[in-house]
């Protein structure tokens, strides 16, 4: 059996076509590097006793994991060395950290370095989400970039096997880490979510908090065959949108986290430049879709860079569901 290629034969040959600016592909190397590097803390935390809390309170107000500082760090570490890397923007950094004088085509590199923190102890599946932007204009020190203008969009999930899912705007494409080389390679090319699916993803103990659009379309999903969706439904919620969005790319399905009574004031739960966007991008390309149920992910300037937003993703007919709901609640 052929060997599918690896991230690097994958990267090199769409910048040879053009594609692709060759800078580029340090930084996703560079990415894809720490994720191998967290990947390894993740599995070695017990011996190290990297478990637990780290004793401090994030900008979001979270209590931070000893493991959510480790990636933190790991991120910034590696990747900062990448040549033409402007700035970073990270979950548990208060500001934007700017590496150089910004020049026009240097990247902005925004990273969630652990998704799904409250997981990590109970040995479940958690990720790390990154997207990529350039700075447009030489000294221009401006990270609000709308989603519509990554350049990459991706997570690594570390789960029975570490994988890299990203896309650089044509597709959606999975690389696995191979076990013993390390190297990451192609298992899963054009990944797509089917436009029809009975799965849905939610937090259901915030039942009480939710707006009317929101409850008529869990209600309708839970009335089954026996209601106006004529048909049963399945409930998924892992506690990383990580792994949602991994098990709605793999097999289809949708995901919400709305704006409800009791966050409304923060304007949601997810954050828009590092989990909302990269992965509103993913999920388009893979042909689905990804609204706050109002507006499109990708088209919201962002005001702040810790800013959240409501999120609703995956298959194109849920999601065009619900923001009609949303629409005929008005
Ligand atoms: P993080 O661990 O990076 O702070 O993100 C957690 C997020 C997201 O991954 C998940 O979808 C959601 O929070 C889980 O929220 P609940 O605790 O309400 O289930
Ligand atoms: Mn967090
Ligand atoms: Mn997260
Ligand atoms: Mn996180």
């Amino acid at each position: 059996m052929t060997q599918p290629m690896t991230l690097r034969r994958f990267l090199t040959r769409r910048a040879g076509r053009g594609e692709l600016d060759p800078n580029l592909i340090f930084l996703i190397e560079d990415i894809a590097s720490a994720c191998r590097v967290i990947g390894n803390r993740l599995r070695n935390a017990a011996f190290e006793d990297n478990h637990g809390l780290a004793g401090e309170i994030n900008v979001q107000g979270e209590d931070q994991k000893k493991l959510d500082v480790i990636a933190d760090e790991t991120f910034a570490r590696i990747c900062e060395n990448s040549p033409r890397l402007a700035a970073l923007v990270s979950e548990e950094k208060e500001e934007a950290v700017w590496l150089k004088e910004p020049e026009a085509g240097d990247f902005l590199l925004y990273y969630d370095p652990l998704d799904g923190s409250s997981n990590i102890d109970v040995n479940l599946s958690v990720g790390s989400i990154f997207s990529i932007c350039t700075v447009a204009a030489a000294g221009e020190r401006d990270v609000m970039k709308p989603g519509r203008v990554q350049e990459c969009a991706g997570y690594a999930i570390y789960g029975p096997t570490l994988m890299l899912v990203l896309t650089v705007g044509d597709g959606v494409f999975g690389f696995s880490c191979e076990y013993g080389t390390g190297d990451f390679r192609l298992t899963h090319p054009d990944m797509t979510i089917p436009a029809k699916t009975s799965e849905f993803a939610i937090n259901a103990s915030r039942y009480r908090f939710w707006d009317q659009p929101v409850r008529r379309y869990v209600d309708e999903c839970l009335a089954g065959r026996a209601g106006t969706r004529a048909r049963d439904f399945n409930m998924r919620w892992t506690a990383s949108m990580v792994a949602e969005v991994h098990r709605i790319l793999t097999r289809g399905g949708v995901f919400l986290y709305p704006a409800d009574e009791a966050n409304r004031a923060e304007g949601g739960k997810l954050r828009l430049l590092y989990e909302a966007s990269p992965m509103a991008m993913l999920v388009e390309q893979a042909g689905g879709a990804a609204t706050t149920g109002q507006t499109r992910i990708l088209d919201i300037q962002p005001q702040s860079h810790h800013q959240r937003v409501p999120v609703i993703l995956g298959s194109t007919q849920e999601v065009t569901r619900l923001s009609g709901y949303h629409r005929e609640a008005e």
